[in-house]
């Protein structure tokens, strides 16, 4: 069998990454730098500071995951790059750089959607998935239920109407002042804490929809948070924590369930930063089981942005002839 190899771009937020995939599901080299130290200074990503950081290690970047993948140039059939969603200057440098790289090589270009390649990192984990599955992407920036009913076939059938579950994992631990990003500390707090402590409303809507609203939850721990502190009562984090995370993980499940028996399949596969989270895994998993559901996760490595999710998404659309013209250009807004 042919060998595909794609040289796969990742910049749309605060990690600058390049892999080396073939064939879609194996991993050659992902090289990540990320820059959550610098950012963590100011309690989130700067634009503007992510960019020019971009800008500063993406040559490198790229260099070492030919490096270690014992390629060069000439080996890759063609060059995958996140051009949305994202932070557009952010989505610049590696879309420009890209570019670049497949006119100067006469390669084809391949732009890969950021949520796609989310998805796509369970190709790479379950070598056997294939569609139709659901699939609940949940990261800083995004909160979805997808059915992919095909490679590169996708139908949105719910989503956050207002904050994405990473954002509120962030903000929330930000008011407890445990630092950004906020979802791993609250994570490791939270198994400290009662998740039975605190009632903080559930993000449902009383209308048949798999949507999903963390504004609501987020504002009920700041106003907690600032009562207690106004009447000088000292609060239990870890109990704050691990009430706010039974509110976001109890509705995340709730939805996934309800989207598989509305599309009849029997595969959740979770992607984004937030699928690392210790309780979503767990409580998916084991009511997913008394429901006949198998649930997919790929391992952390996978889930937060990296340049392999993308090189799997791009292969996908590279065999589906799929190609980008060199005039793409970035679009922060990209829908799936
Ligand atoms: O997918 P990702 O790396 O970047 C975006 O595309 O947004 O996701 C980052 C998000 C952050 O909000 C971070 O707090 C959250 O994922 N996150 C977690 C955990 N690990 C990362 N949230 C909850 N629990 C975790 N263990
Ligand atoms: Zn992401």
């Amino acid at each position: 069998m042919k060998k595909n190899l794609i040289l796969s771009i990742e910049s749309s937020c605060d990690e600058t990454s390049a892999a080396v995939i073939e064939n879609g599901r194996e991993v050659l080299s992902n090289i990540i730098a990320s820059q959550i130290s610098t950012h963590e200074k100011y309690g989130g990503v700067v634009p503007e500071v992510a960019s020019r950081m971009h800008i500063e290690v993406i040559n490198k970047v790229v260099m070492e995951a030919l490096e270690e993948a014992k390629v060069t140039l000439k080996d890759i059939d063609a060059i995958g790059v996140t051009y949305g969603p994202g932070l557009v200057g952010a989505l610049l440098v590696g879309l420009q750089y890209a570019k670049g790289l497949a006119f100067s090589t006469k390669k084809p270009l391949i732009g890969v959607n950021h949520i796609e390649g989310h998805i796509s990192a369970n190709y790479i984990e379950h070598k056997d998935l294939k569609p139709p599955f659901v699939s609940l992407v949940v990261s800083g920036g995004h909160t979805f239920i997808v059915h992919v009913k095909n490679y590169g076939e996708y139908e949105v059938i719910g989503e956050t109407r207002d904050d994405a579950a990473g954002e509120a994992y962030d903000k929330v631990a930000r008011a407890l002042g445990l630092g950004y990003p906020g979802g791993p500390k609250i994570d490791k707090l939270s198994k400290e804490g009662n998740p039975d402590a605190i009632k903080f409303p559930k993000a449902n809507f009383h209308e048949d929809t798999l949507d999903f609203s963390f504004s609501g939850v987020k504002s009920s721990v700041l106003n907690y948070l600032n009562k207690n502190k106004m009447q000088n009562i000292e609060v239990n984090k870890a109990d704050v924590a691990a009430s706010f995370q039974k509110a976001v993980v109890d509705v995340l499940i709730e939805n996934a369930l309800k989207a598989c028996k509305k599309k009849d399949v029997n595969k959740i596969a979770i992607a984004g930063g937030v699928a690392s989270n210790s309780a979503l895994r767990f409580k998916l998993t084991e009511v997913a089981k008394k429901n006949g559901i198998e649930v997919l996760f790929p391992s952390p490595i996978l889930c937060t942005d990296n340049a392999a999710m993308i090189g799997s998404a791009a292969y996908f659309n590279f065999i589906s002839n799929k190609t980008s013209s060199l005039d793409l250009n970035a679009k922060p807004n990209l829908k799936l």
